[in-house]
């Protein structure tokens, strides 16, 4: 099916995305809404900022404030909207994990059975979810095993014997590093916020260096999409790792496109996470475009902030929270 038809399928459909108060969930949203589906956001909080950074209208978004934990709250919210499929973001990523082990399993791995769960109860065949390159990180290798790694493996699992014991289907997608505007936290958002820093003028240094795959907000977040745009069978994970890079490049493609003596720099070792290219499996079943080049990329995240920021978004205000933030 091509992915114009793909697209169609997504008109008038009422849309579930746990975690759209985040980066990849923001980008969902606008995509959604510019195929005509009507997403509603189930998060946390009710912070707004990302969006508004992702896109005009922010304000008219339906926003259901529930927790994922919350096994009722999310089945109410789900018949309430007359829900037909879910984007499953919502998650606590690898510092968040690693200070409150407990928390974050309750988040990321009972809210992720309460998801399965709640689609099966409603009779759900749309349903996409984030896993993340630290789950094949696990394991008899030498990246580093983690605890959000183990939420991740965790998940997939669980994901696969809810198609195999209920007919629950699911696309689970494992993001390498996204970039883009909206990243903003996590261990690995650094070169997301370099690009802002660049753009304000402002010195940065990435914590980071070495290897690393690279995948635009809005190449994940259309993935995100179009895996909930037709009814599924089975449990599939694919690897979503975008564009193989190394922060060194990351860094002199930023400066290229901004300011060649901008003040930014990068320390430290790679990191402990898969860095190849994928296997594109999941491109060919989506029927999407390739994924953006890391030149196209980086001006397309730059001219974004310039646009948002003549919309009024406040982006130098952005940049020094997050440069103060990360020291
Ligand atoms: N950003 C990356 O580079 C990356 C890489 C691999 C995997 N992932 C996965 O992709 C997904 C989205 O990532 P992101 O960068 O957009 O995340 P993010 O950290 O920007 O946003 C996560 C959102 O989840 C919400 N949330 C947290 N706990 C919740 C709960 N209990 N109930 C409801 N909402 C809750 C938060 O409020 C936040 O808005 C996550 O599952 C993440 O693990 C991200």
């Amino acid at each position: 099916m091509p992915q114009q038809v793909l697209v169609e399928n997504l008109k008038n459909l009422n849309v579930l995305v746990t975690g759209a108060a985040g980066c990849i969930g923001a980008w969902a949203v606008k995509l959604l809404i510019e195929r005509g589906a009507k997403p509603f956001i189930y998060d946390l909080t009710e912070n707004r900022s990302r969006l508004h950074l992702a896109m005009e209208g922010a304000d008219d978004v339906p926003w259901e404030l529930g927790n994922i934990t919350d096994f009722k709250g999310l089945t109410d919210v789900i018949k309430a909207h007359d829900i037909k499929a879910i984007i499953h973001l919502a998650a606590l990523q690898v510092p968040f994990c690693k200070a409150d082990p407990v928390g974050s399993t309750q988040v990321n791995v009972m809210g992720s059975i309460n998801i399965l769960e709640a689609a099966r109860q409603a009779g759900i065949k749309r349903l996409s979810y984030a896993s993340s390159v630290a789950a094949p990180a696990m394991g008899d290798n030498d990246y580093l095993a983690t605890l959000y790694g183990a939420h991740k493996i965790c998940g997939e699992q669980m994901a696969a014997v809810y198609w195999q014991d209920w007919q629950v289907p699911s696309i689970g997608i494992r993001p390498g590093i996204i970039y883009g505007p909206g990243r903003d936290q996590g261990m690995s958002a650094a070169p997301s916020i370099a690009m802002l820093a660049a753009l304000e003028g402002l010195a940065y240094t990435v914590p980071f260096s070495g290897p690393l795959t690279f995948c635009h907000v809005e190449d994940a977040a259309l993935r995100f999409v179009t895996a909930i745009s037709k009814d599924q069978t089975g449990a599939p994970v694919f690897d979503m790792n975008g564009t193989p890079s190394d922060t060194s490049q990351i860094i002199d493609i930023i400066k290229t496109q901004t300011d060649v003596n901008a003040d930014l720099n990068f320390y430290g070792g790679a990191m402990p996470f898969p860095a190849q290219v994928d296997n594109g499996e999941l491109d060919v079943l989506l029927k999407v475009p390739a994924y953006r080049s890391l030149e196209k990329g980086i001006e397309e995240t730059l001219a974004h902030f310039k646009s948002a920021k003549a919309r009024g978004f406040d982006t130098g205000a952005l940049a020094n929270r997050l440069i103060e933030g990360s020291t």
